[in-house]
């Protein structure tokens, strides 16, 4: 089915409940003809809180005075091992932008160890780093890398971004063309419901994601926080937990075998926010397995689900919802991009 940017336009603005309920059932339909019932999951080690970025919008962000950390290869490893037991299948190392060779060293070392003892399937969420870096990344075993786009548009972008060489869209683009031509698999997203963001800001992000045609998606809703400079600007979007279930059925629906994830943000709106993502075209979970006390430092946004929570009540309790929605685990498997393979003809 081909979806013209003025249909998505439609159905991003539409308030028909009848209109909307068929749009998610048209995107599980079509989830589920390509991974039946199977969700694939990966734990989300975030590592480090530690960022060089002043992203506008962002609770890590390097002017905000937090209790900044970095976990020892020791702590990574036990979390590595624990979703090895437990057969997620994969796991994602995350953490705030850093470009020191130190820190370059650091994960050389960790991604070849967990490769080594536990074969895990490795995405990469480590911001925009040099391609020369990717490449040793890659190298050591990382296959697949998270950059989110954050808007498509450019000028949206700018807004949102300290105006600086650092902060430049263009290298963000840069940044994913480095991990395409790298081999990566290449997962990138947007926030939803942003200030000063429309419709057509949201279709095109779709077309975005069409045209650079990519293997991963992971959006979510825009959580304000209080703490940082883009609190003062308003959002135009209402509703954008609906929102964000529309762009994840829409995305599914114009680029067909992607994997997209069921973001824990969209729990912050609705209890039962990432169930209803996975009735709406998604197919991955990112179940936290940060230790707990370090959990309250990593606050992207305020109000972050299951921060007082330890990864083995995450596991029960994402099984559980799981359950209810007659899905299950993918176990024990990489669960990797099958639209990646149709790209890479491997
Ligand atoms: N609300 C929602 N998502 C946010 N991110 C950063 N700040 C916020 C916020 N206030 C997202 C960005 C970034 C990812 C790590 O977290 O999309 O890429
Ligand atoms: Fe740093 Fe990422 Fe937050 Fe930007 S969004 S401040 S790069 S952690």
């Amino acid at each position: 089915m081909s979806i013209s940017k003025k249909k998505i336009i439609h159905y991003l603005s539409t308030t028909s409940k009848g209109e909307i309920n068929k749009l998610f059932s048209k995107a599980n339909a079509l989830t589920e003809k390509l991974y039946q019932n199977k969700i694939h999951f990966r734990g989300i080690i975030e590592f480090s809180n530690i960022c060089e970025k002043n992203c506008c919008y962002c609770g890590l962000r390097k002017d905000l005075k937090i209790d900044r950390y970095q976990m020892t290869k020791e702590d990574i490893l036990k979390c590595a091992k624990f979703c090895s037991d437990m057969g997620y299948g994969s796991i994602v190392l995350q953490s705030g932008e850093l470009t020191t060779d130190k820190r370059l060293e650091f994960l050389i070392n960790i991604i070849s160890t967990i490769k080594k003892k536990y074969n895990l399937g490795m995405t990469l969420s480590l911001g925009e780093l040099p391609k020369e870096s990717l490449k040793e990344l890659f190298k050591a075993g990382g296959h697949r890398y998270l950059l989110r786009i954050e808007t498509s548009n450019e000028k949206l972008y700018k807004k949102l971004h300290p105006n600086d060489k650092n902060h430049s869209f263009q290298n963000r683009l840069n940044a994913l063309e480095n991990l395409k031509s790298l081999g990566y698999q290449v997962g990138t997203g947007v926030m939803i419901g942003l200030p000063f963001q429309t419709y057509e800001d949201l279709a095109n992000d779709i077309l975005f994601f069409k045209d650079f045609d990519v293997d991963m998606l992971g959006m979510g809703p825009y959580v304000p926080h209080p703490k940082t400079p883009l609190y003062k600007s308003p959002p135009i979007l209402k509703d954008n937990f609906t929102l964000s279930l529309k762009m994840v059925a829409l995305s599914r629906l114009v680029l067909k075998d992607v994997n997209i994830a069921a973001t824990t943000a969209l729990q912050v709106f609705d209890k039962q926010g990432r169930e209803k993502a996975l009735l709406a075209g998604a197919n991955i979970l990112m179940p936290i397995v940060t230790p707990t006390d370090l959990r309250k430092n990593y606050l992207i946004y305020p109000d972050k689900p299951c921060v007082e929570d330890t990864k083995e009540k995450c596991f029960n309790c994402i099984t559980g919802r799981l359950k209810s929605i007659k899905k299950e685990m993918g176990q024990n498997n990489w669960g990797d991009s099958k639209h990646f393979y149709r790209r890479t003809k491997k």
